[in-house]
């Protein structure tokens, strides 16, 4: 634009030696006022443009500013929820494993349970009316911080057959899934020989001294429910 304005002033004011007459000077002159002018135009436009890009930008910048200043004072809302939380928990495990017993000295698993290696278990084991489908039985262990069991090991199959009392069935966590025995978090059952064909719709029953057996999960059975032990 400058160098544009110094070419303007250059055409006007410096002598043209073949049309040297002042209507000419004049036109040219105008010419170059009009063109400036669509410049400033333009330029004002751009000015405007941006101004109000930055006010939108400020604007959007405060929103921003706004949300992580809500976003920190939640994150210090929910750590003071959450120490409450520990603290609560802290005291229930206290009273569950320390306090309800009669001997009032800890334990690694809760009163009721059974400890075995380093897993407590609950053996479940209701009259008829209280039996369970496989998924209620899980929502009972769910319910209880635990979940139906999971048999890794030879050795833990061994004990799940070994709290499988009387000659009823109990739930354990596997199920048939896609046509493959699958454990509560996805994972395959590794043995096949542990149980027969998965069949679409069949839960794991354990009965004592037999192979696992297909249920359809809607049947109702005993349980039984696994939960980490305390390590005390
Ligand atoms: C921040 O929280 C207040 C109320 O707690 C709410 O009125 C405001 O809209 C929130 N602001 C943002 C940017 O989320
Ligand atoms: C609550 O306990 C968890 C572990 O269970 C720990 O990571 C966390 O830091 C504790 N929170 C507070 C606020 O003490
Ligand atoms: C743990 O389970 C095994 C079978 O795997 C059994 O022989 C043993 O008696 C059980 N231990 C207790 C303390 O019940």
């Amino acid at each position: 634009m400058w160098d544009f304005s110094v070419f303007c002033v250059l055409i006007v004011f410096l002598p043209d030696e073949k049309e040297n007459n002042k209507q000419c000077h004049y036109q040219k002159l105008a010419c170059c006022f009009g063109i400036l002018c669509v410049i400033l135009l333009a330029g004002l436009v751009a000015v405007f443009v941006v101004h109000s890009n930055i006010t939108n930008l400020t604007t959007r910048n405060q929103d921003l500013e706004n949300q992580k200043n809500n976003l920190t004072q939640r994150i210090q809302d929910m750590e003071t929820n959450w120490n409450e939380q520990n603290i609560s928990r802290a005291q229930w495990s206290i009273y569950t494993y320390c306090i309800d017993n009669d001997a009032k000295q800890c334990n690694s698993c809760r009163k009721g349970w059974l400890l075995n290696q380093t897993s407590c278990y609950a053996v479940v084991n209701p009259d008829d009316r209280g039996q369970k489908t496989w998924e209620e039985a899980r929502e009972d262990c769910r319910g209880k911080n635990a979940d139906l069991s999971v048999v890794l090991t030879e050795k833990e199959k061994d004990t799940i057959n070994y709290y499988s009392w009387g000659d009823t069935g109990y739930w354990i966590g596997l199920r048939a899934e896609g046509g493959k025995w699958k454990w509560m978090d996805g994972t395959e059952l590794a043995q096949t020989s542990w149980i027969g064909d998965a069949t679409e719709g069949h839960c794991a029953v354990s009965i004592q001294g037999e192979r696992w057996s297909s249920v359809s999960c809607g049947d109702r059975q005993r349980w039984i429910c696994i939960q980490d032990a305390l390590s005390l």
